[in-house]
């Protein structure tokens, strides 16, 4: 097992193990002792079959549960203290926005509630520079629609507020989880690439968990392989495709090559 780095900027993330129910009969191992370094700004996509143990590392990262053995730093610190002070971007499935809100107000709530706990934002070594309302807006492409409702959107509006929401107080990560699993297909190839670019715009650290292999290969530098029950790395797949990534990346030979590779591996693990 690898010791955590203290003063490394990224993801360290050391002997993370996650055993749920722990010492009752129904207890279910969900994560074997993981060990991952993510490089700062680096775009890293979580895959492997369904129960592996990729959204309970999310949860670990955000600080949503602690693990039964491990640890994780980000930028250097604890992900408690990153949480507090709203610096731990999360997007799941469900854009999970107010409905009574307007989609500024929306996008606004993280910040309103970190100032309003006063949370331990004097704890964190760097603090973010927070976004502009406008400013988010126009990056993800609401322009117009800051005074409607949620359920004035579709469900790619929905989820782009939701990724505003997450960028507001300048995130050190972004946890995204299955963030476009709800979407029809072209809506979600498109949010992938609107994600890309907000990416390359960023430079955040992005941790993404998708069952899409071709998601995964178009968006990141590594693609994590996990494999099933109790979830362990099985491999990393370094991305080398060149960027800016356009659609001519996804009908790349090398880019085919890559998630039939991928999708193999896949397919060995689940029968492991
Ligand atoms: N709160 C919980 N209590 C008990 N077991 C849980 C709990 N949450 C998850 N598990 C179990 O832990 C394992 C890992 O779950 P997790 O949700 O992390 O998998 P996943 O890789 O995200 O799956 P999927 O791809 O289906 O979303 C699963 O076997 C699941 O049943
Ligand atoms: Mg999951």
């Amino acid at each position: 097992m690898n010791a955590v780095q203290p003063n490394r900027r990224g993801i360290s993330i050391a002997g993370v193990q996650v055993t749920y129910g722990l010492g009752s009969p129904q207890a279910v191992q969900a994560l074997a002792p993981i060990d991952l370094e993510v490089a700062e700004g680096a775009f890293v996509s979580l895959v492997g079959p369904s129960g592996c143990g990729k959204s309970t590392l999310l949860k670990v990262l955000a600080d949503l549960m602690s693990p039964t053995q491990g640890q994780v730093l980000i930028d250097g610190a604890q992900p408690s203290t990153l949480r507090k002070a709203g610096r731990i971007g999360l997007v799941f499935q469900q854009a999970n926005l107010m409905p009574w809100l307007t989609v500024e107000k929306n996008i606004n709530l993280l910040k309103d509630l970190v100032a309003a706990k006063g949370a331990g934002a004097a704890l964190v070594p760097d603090q973010g520079t927070p976004q502009s309302v406008e400013q988010l807006i126009e990056i993800v492409g609401l322009k117009g629609f800051e005074k409607k409702r949620p359920h004035q959107l579709s469900g790619g509006m929905q989820q782009r507020a939701a990724l505003a929401r997450a960028l507001t107080l300048d995130p050190s990560i972004l946890l995204m989880d299955e963030p476009f699993a709800a979407l029809d297909e072209i809506t979600r190839d498109r949010m992938a690439f609107e994600l890309m670019r907000i990416w390359q715009q960023y430079q955040k650290t992005v941790i993404f968990v998708t069952h899409s292999l071709a998601e995964a290969v178009f968006l990141s530098d590594q693609v994590v392989l996990m494999s099933a029950r109790p979830g362990r790395i099985h491999k990393i797949y370094n991305i080398d495709l060149p960027r800016p990534r356009n659609e001519d990346t996804r009908l790349s030979d090398e880019f085919i090559r890559l998630v039939s590779e991928i999708n193999r591996e896949l397919y060995k693990v689940m029968l492991l």
